[in-house]
């Protein structure tokens, strides 16, 4: 049997952990022993998901911090290492959505905005994750950054979310071969579309729609999927993989979607 104990009592940060992709990754590293520390700019969100952890028995707690923020970033790491006396692994998830449009109708204060919540933001908590982990001395370090299929492919008007996710690809290789020597590992999880608070006001039939379009199964993702990558990389079994920037997709990144017709339907009977 595949066994995860490698990761109980490791101390890790998830930013981003209030809702969506990080609050599943919190709940799934507290489900299996780890001491998580939850940090996320929504402090009655964030605080919430530590309340699930603690009802079932998980060890977490809350730190506010902005990611775009160098000061709160910090705060943030001396939190979880006065905290837990330690820091084992940081997963780098916050992020936003920028409203889509073609390029030269984005300004330039968009790209600051954007740009700091989603590419400075996991810089600053790699530089300052990685340091406190090394002095952690942890047998077991690792960086997870969420990044996006849009790290790895471009997309018609997401220029700005695009290029700040292929900026995470981009620092996510370059780390690894930086601390491979040194027992972390860096590794970058590129989900396509998951159902999360990320589509803020859509309705319903327009995120379903989207779905049937850029999934090749027609779902959104459940982001219990993302979790159970995030758990396997922050796991002794995952020890020789570095700088991979691992879709989790139902296929869409793998090529173009092209309309089939069977010869033989009658299979599916
Ligand atoms: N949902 C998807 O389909 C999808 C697809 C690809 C990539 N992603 C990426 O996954 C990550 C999580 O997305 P999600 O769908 O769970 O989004 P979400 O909106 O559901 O959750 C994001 C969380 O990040 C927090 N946050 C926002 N700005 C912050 C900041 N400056 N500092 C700290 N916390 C901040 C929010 O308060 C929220 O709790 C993001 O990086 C996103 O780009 C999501």
């Amino acid at each position: 049997m595949t066994d995860f104990s490698s990761v109980k009592g490791k101390v890790v940060i998830v930013t981003g952990a209030a809702d969506g992709l990080g609050e599943a990754i919190a709940q799934c590293y507290a489900e299996n022993g780890m001491r998580v520390v939850v940090t996320d700019i929504n402090n009655g969100k964030g605080q919430q998901t530590v309340e699930q952890i603690k009802a079932q028995g998980g060890e977490a707690s809350f730190f506010k911090a902005d990611v775009s923020s160098e000061q709160e970033i910090k705060g943030m790491i001396d939190y979880a290492v006065s905290t837990y006396g330690r820091l084992d692994g940081l997963v780098n998830n916050a992020g936003i959505a920028a409203p889509n449009r073609p390029l030269h109708e984005y300004s330039a204060e968009e790209f600051d905005r954007i740009t700091s919540v989603d590419l400075k933001g996991v810089f600053l908590g790699m530089k300052h994750g990685v340091e406190a982990i090394l002095r952690s001395k942890s047998s077991g370090g690792f960086i997870v950054n969420i990044a996006s299929l849009a790290g790895i492919l471009g997309n018609s008007s997401m220029g700005l979310y695009t290029s700040s996710k292929h900026g995470v690809v981009g620092l996510t290789k370059s780390a690894a071969l930086d601390y491979a020597p040194y027992n972390i590992t860096v590794n970058a999880i590129c989900p396509g579309t998951f159902r999360t608070s990320i589509w803020g006001q859509a309705p319903e039939e327009v995120i379903q729609e989207f779905a049937t379009i850029i999934s090749p199964n027609g779902k959104l993702g459940d982001p219990r999927e993302i979790a159970h990558l995030a758990l396997f990389l922050a796991s002794d079994l995952a020890r020789y993989i570095s700088g991979a920037a691992i879709p989790v997709d139902a296929g869409a990144g793998a090529g173009k979607l092209t309309p089939t017709k069977w010869e033989h339907p009658e299979i599916l009977q």
